[in-house]
């Protein structure tokens, strides 16, 4: 099967192309007996654009996904040439109804979009397709129903079925994928073992899950407040770096416990002792609030460049010790019911800092069992944890412009 993959959910504008089959070699009736190859793989960031207000600004990522999905497609299809068949052309005479409708439908809404498919000849050559695989939510919804919409408009014009996919599910299959290399080699992918617990942790969200199988999730635990992400970017942004932030408050980490700097203040460890696996970081950055103003000491405002790594060491410290600990109650608490936890697995953006992977993997030698991280960009958003996910689907698949197509900005994994 030939799947393409769409992803739109918050600021990254990502496209992928995957080949799969049926596994050659995973065990008879595993969830991932499939064998997949990545074609093609491409993601767009916008984080630079966005920087400017400091997060995510809704409506320029509206505007941006209209401007960027049609040159992108035309880039992974031009990358993934020869690696598909053609299935026919649709005439100029077609073409012209399909943009007439088009221009009443989606132009108000959509007018990037709708300017850019315009110009797209490249669209009159039909791709040989099996699949379109769109994220549905959670997400920006003015974000999320750009990609909707792409969907549904390849979909009408090249007779394509449309499954929609969460967001959530792509962080989780993504560590399912052995290499995002863009190889088009087979791989089969990870044959997980069940049940998992599965840490998502990204800008939008914190959260804790069983997974039974790929497609049945249970909800452990989830943030009250700010994600942990989110956390990183508000505390970056008091320490002076920009968005997205994350990467500058854990590379400050680093030379702090490079050069032996001790942290200036001590902070919170949120809710350790809760009893449950929730999360609250609100207060966490509250302290780092606190802390930033009693120590601005002249009239600059600025930091002092030793203070803001040593209170970027303690930041990653208590979300570390933080997200440990709830891992922990969360495999005790599956391991409690009739099947222990088989494997942890991570997905989301926050999962590329080093501190957090290392402590994570530290917790899964103790418990003994595997632990599947998402490798390279998989951490973070893409369309190829989306392609594959939309794969591993047998759920029912919407054809046209089904109803079905809907943004759902805070669908949930577990129901
Ligand atoms: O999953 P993702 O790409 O987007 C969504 O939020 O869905 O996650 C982005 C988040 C941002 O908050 C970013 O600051 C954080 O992941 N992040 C990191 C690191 N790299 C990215 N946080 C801490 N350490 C990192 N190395
Ligand atoms: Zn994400």
């Amino acid at each position: 099967m030939l799947i393409l993959g769409i992803e739109t959910s918050c600021d990254e504008t990502a496209l992928a192309l995957i080949g799969t089959r049926p596994a050659s070699t995973a065990a008879a009736g595993s969830v991932s007996a499939l064998d997949c190859r990545v074609i093609a793989s491409l993601v767009h960031s916008q984080a630079a654009l966005h920087s400017a207000y400091g997060g995510v600004y809704p409506s320029l990522a509206k505007r941006e996904h209209g401007k960027n999905l049609i040159p992108l497609l035309h880039k992974l299809l031009t990358q993934a040439d020869g690696a598909f068949e053609k299935a026919g052309t649709i005439s100029e005479t077609d073409m012209a109804a399909h943009l007439a409708r088009f221009k009443s439908e989606i132009a108000p809404q959509n007018p990037e979009l709708y300017e850019s498919l315009a110009g797209a000849s490249f669209l009159r050559t039909i791709p040989k397709i099996d699949r379109i695989a769109v994220t549905e939510g959670p997400g920006l919804e003015p974000a999320l129903w750009v990609g909707l919409t792409f969907a549904r408009i390849l979909s009408e014009i090249w007779n394509i079925p449309v499954v929609p996919v969460n967001h959530m599910e792509g962080h989780v299959v993504g560590s399912m994928i052995p290499s995002d290399a863009p190889n088009g080699a087979w791989q089969t992918l990870f044959n997980i073992p069940m049940p998992a617990v599965a840490f998502l942790i990204s800008g939008g969200h914190t959260e804790l899950l069983q997974v039974d199988t790929i497609g049945s999730y249970r909800l452990l635990g989830e943030t009250q407040d700010d994600a942990v992400g989110e956390a990183f970017d508000k505390t970056a942004r008091l320490l002076g770096f920009p968005y997205p932030g994350g990467p500058h408050v854990s590379m400050a980490a680093a030379a702090a416990r490079e050069a032996g700097i001790q942290s200036p203040v001590e902070l919170p460890r949120p809710m350790i002792r809760s009893g449950d696996l929730n999360f609250s970081f609100s207060g966490l950055k509250t302290a780092v609030l606190y802390a930033t103003r009693k120590a601005v000491t002249d009239e600059t405002g600025a930091l002092p460049d030793a203070w803001k790594k040593g209170l970027a060491r303690e930041f990653e410290d208590a979300i570390t010790e933080t997200l440990v600990s709830k891992l922990r109650g969360a495999l005790d608490q599956v391991g409690a019911g009739s099947s222990p936890a088989g494997a942890i697995i991570m997905g989301g953006g926050v999962v590329a800092n080093h501190v957090l992977r290392e402590a994570f993997k530290k917790v899964a030698a103790e418990y003994d069992i595997p632990l599947f991280l998402p490798t390279g960009y998989i951490s973070g958003d893409n369309a190829l944890m989306i392609a594959v996910a939309g794969a591993l689907k047998n759920a029912p698949v919407v054809t046209g412009t089904g109803a079905a197509l809907r943004a759902h900005g805070t669908k949930r994994l577990s129901e």
